[in-house]
């Protein structure tokens, strides 16, 4: 089925670019867009030729301006209990994808934009990005797990401030509370973001697997059990053919063909 809120489209390098296209409202996330990101990423899952995920949004104002406010008013409090549900489960699922996902923040990402954003493996900004979890202006909270990825990832008291003031603050700003990885000038922002995109497409995909699923797991853990998970992902590599062609490519000084898979 046809999307109409947002673009997909799968390129050759392995790279697939999810736009949230819905630029008049700010690419704002209603419950269709919803519904679509979460079809998108059925096809993320099932495509082999699909190594990584870029999350932008279409024109050169908005990442993602929040959920969608215009739904709130016919939204009693069980079908506001089912959007957060929805939404959480979608980037629940966004961030447990075995796929590297970086998101591609271009200009305001606030409330799910923020929220979505940080559900990706990491976010590289433009300069005229715009962070902010507003949702308290509206006498509301965030609902599509804000408090709780932004206090993991900055501390517990930037989250409040941030979440309490609903202050916006600059990619630069950002990327000093570790919100962000990298900022680019606006312009140059995509073409950065599809470069790296590229290289990991061409990563061992299993280690690549292994390393997200190893910080995500044991970032919840202490540090004894999570160094375990590590050891037994760390071990399970040595059984893939990447590992073989990674480290035997090394010693013959060329570059490295990895295929992904493990042996058989
Ligand atoms: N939901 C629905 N529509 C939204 C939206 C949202 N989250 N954010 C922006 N829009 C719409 C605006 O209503 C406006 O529509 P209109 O042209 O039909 O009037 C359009 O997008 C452009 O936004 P506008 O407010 O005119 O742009 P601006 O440059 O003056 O301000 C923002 C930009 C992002 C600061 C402002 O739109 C804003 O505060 N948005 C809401 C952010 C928010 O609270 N998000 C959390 C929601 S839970």
């Amino acid at each position: 089925m046809a999307y109409e809120n947002i673009l997909f489209e799968v390129r050759d390098d392995g790279v697939a670019i999810l736009t949230v296209n819905r630029p008049k409202s700010l690419n704002a996330l209603n419950p269709q867009t919803l519904e679509e990101i979460d079809r998108a990423l059925d096809e993320v899952e099932k495509n082999d030729k699909i190594k990584v995920l870029v999350i932008t949004g279409a024109g050169e104002k908005a990442f993602i301006a929040g959920a969608d406010i215009t739904e709130f008013p016919k939204m009693n409090p069980l079908q506001a209990y089912k959007f957060a549900e929805k939404g959480q489960n979608v980037f629940l699922r966004l961030e447990q994808l075995p796929k590297p996902v970086i998101a591609c923040v271009n200009g305001f990402a606030l409330g799910g934009g923020c929220e979505l954003a940080m559900s990706c493996d990491f976010i590289y900004a433009s300069d005229k990005a715009k962070f902010g979890q507003p949702e308290i202006n509206l006498g509301i909270i965030p609902g599509f797990g804000g408090t709780q990825r932004l206090a993991r990832l900055v501390g517990r008291a930037k989250a409040k401030e941030l979440c309490m003031t609903g202050e916006m603050i600059s990619a630069e700003e950002a990327k000093n509370i570790g919100l962000v990885a990298k900022v680019f000038p606006a312009e140059n922002l995509f073409e950065e973001t599809i470069k790296v995109a590229s290289a990991l497409a061409q990563k061992s995909q299993v280690a690549l697997r292994a390393i997200k699923k190893v910080i995500d797991e044991g970032i919840g853990s202490d540090l004894r059990s999570g160094c375990l998970l590590e050891a037994n992902a760390f071990a399970l590599t040595f059984a893939s053919e990447d590992a073989r062609e990674g480290v035997q490519a090394f010693l013959e000084k060329r570059k490295p063909s990895f295929k992904g898979g493990y042996d058989s």
